[in-house]
């Protein structure tokens, strides 16, 4: 382990972590409820006071649009435990800097890019499909979430850095689990207070997982390029550092941004796929209209950006997993000055906490929250929703610079994925949340695969 490493081991878990304090609820078996009774009871805004630092939650509409829109420089990004995974990459830091570094990759997430992405998306797609297809024949348990986030690394190395994955993802899956599940960091704190640290072995310390994920960005860098495309996200990040111009641009930007990518824009999309194969098992009618839908769409051929814009259903089951499981189920900043929400004084440094999970699973804003039902978000029904009632990709300035790609890869592996397997889940019903830094299924969503003839 290096000593960059050990000294990021326990900064999730530190007493003043925004993380500590939430990290029980992952532990109840139903974590989300547990917060939907405290808001409830508190009238959707709920301060606690902790000894050096007070977090406020919010679940209300009111209260998002408040801190994410129209009071967005007053609520600054917080990352606090999280450094190791990001660095000082774009989604951790503010103002001009901030804007200095997220405008030059903005034309590579612009909606008419993703046609030249779709083909490269469509190589990890067969990749996987030759994995399942060996898998199915064993007839092994696999972990869904582990099986889409290597799919979804695999999009953003092709699409974004031309590249192969360049390393073992299954490995990189297992270590970025161990490092962001906030329970393990608590324990670590918990031992260390009652003086027990010389009993936590070096395994148990998730410093040891972050020394693999360090590695990544230089792997991605001096790995062969796949295709030699000139124009990439990559070559974009080279070309800003070699540029004296753009000081902001040294090389430890580029590497924390090839770090976002990997978190950021793989571990949100592989849970959206995990949460749709385990609602898929549930509504094996959904799992047919998809079949059925791309074989109307694109028949046999490989589809196209065009075919993806026509998998209406596909694209609805996609919308409506990150309704009942947004990966993304805290958007949490910290004050930089005070400010009053919800009847309640918020103080310069307060840590705020929106949950947008709550707002999702509203009555206020939702028919049966609840139930699977795709069709909400068919072309005609989405004209009655209540603005920034539903969030999965946040809003305002800081909205998720992938949100139109991560629909993209989902729909285009969701259709080709269904058509030519069936999941069978294992795991219990419902499937438990773990509220990790992100929406995990807690023990993981087991699946054996099935191919159908
Ligand atoms: C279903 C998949 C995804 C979900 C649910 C998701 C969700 C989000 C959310 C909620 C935010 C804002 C967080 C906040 O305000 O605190 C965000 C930001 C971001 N996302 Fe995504 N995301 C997804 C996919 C992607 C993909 C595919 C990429 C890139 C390949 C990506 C890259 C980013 C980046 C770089 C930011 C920071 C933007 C900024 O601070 O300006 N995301 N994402």
């Amino acid at each position: 382990m290096t000593s960059e490493a050990h000294a990021y081991s326990q900064t999730l878990g530190e007493e003043n972590s925004v993380w500590f304090t939430i990290s029980p609820f992952v532990n109840s078996p139903d974590p989300m409820g547990v917060l939907k009774r405290l808001l409830a009871r508190g009238g959707g805004c709920v301060p606690i006071q902790l000894k050096s630092e007070r977090i406020v939650f919010m679940s209300e509409i009111e209260h998002l649009r408040h801190v994410l829109v129209d009071h967005v420089d007053n609520y600054a990004k917080y990352f606090d435990g999280l450094k190791p995974i990001f660095g000082k990459a774009m989604i951790t830091i503010d103002g001009v800097l901030w804007q200095k570094v997220r405008l030059p990759q903005q034309p590579h997430f612009h909606p008419n890019i993703y046609a030249d992405y779709v083909p490269h998306f469509m190589e990890a797609v067969r990749a996987k499909k030759n994995d399942w297809g060996a898998l199915a024949r064993s007839g092994e348990t696999v972990d869904m979430v582990e099986q889409t986030w290597c799919l979804a690394a695999d999009m953003v190395c092709r699409a974004l850095f031309d590249r192969e994955v360049p390393f073992n993802p299954h490995a990189v899956f297992g270590a970025v689990k161990a490092y962001t599940d906030a329970s393990q960091h608590r324990a670590i704190r918990l031992k260390k207070i009652a003086g027990g640290m010389s009993e936590v072995s070096a395994d148990e310390v998730p410093a040891h997982a972050i020394g693999a994920w360090l590695s990544l960005p230089d792997a991605v860098i001096a790995a062969t390029p796949w295709q030699n495309r000139e124009q990439t996200l990559l070559h974009m990040m080279q070309a800003a550092e070699a540029d004296p111009s753009k000081p902001e641009w040294d090389h430890q930007q580029v590497l924390d941004e090839i770090k976002q990518y990997l978190w950021a824009g793989t571990e949100t999309t592989a849970l959206t796929l995990g949460w749709a194969f385990y609602l898929l098992s549930q509504h094996p009618e959904a799992a047919e209209k998809i079949r059925l839908e791309g074989i109307e769409v694109y028949g046999d051929r490989a589809p196209s950006a065009d075919d993806l814009d026509k998998l209406i259903y596909t694209r609805s089951v996609v919308l409506e997993t990150l309704r009942l499981y947004p990966p993304a189920w805290a958007f949490i900043r910290s004050a930089v000055a005070s400010d009053e929400i919800g009847g309640h004084m918020i103080h310069a440094g307060d840590r705020v906490v929106v949950l947008p999970y709550l707002i999702h699973h509203s009555e206020k804003y939702w028919d049966d929250p609840e139930a699977f039902r795709p069709e909400r978000f068919e072309p005609g029904s989405m004209k009655k929703r209540v603005k920034y009632s539903y969030v999965p990709f946040g809003a305002g300035k800081r909205f998720c610079i992938g949100g139109q790609m991560a629909q993209m890869e989902a729909a285009l592996a969701l259709s080709q994925l269904v058509r030519r397997f069936r999941a069978e889940y294992l795991g219990p019903i419902p499937a438990q949340i773990a509220a990790s830094v992100t929406l995990m299924p807690k023990g993981g969503l087991p699946f054996r695969l099935h191919e159908l003839s």
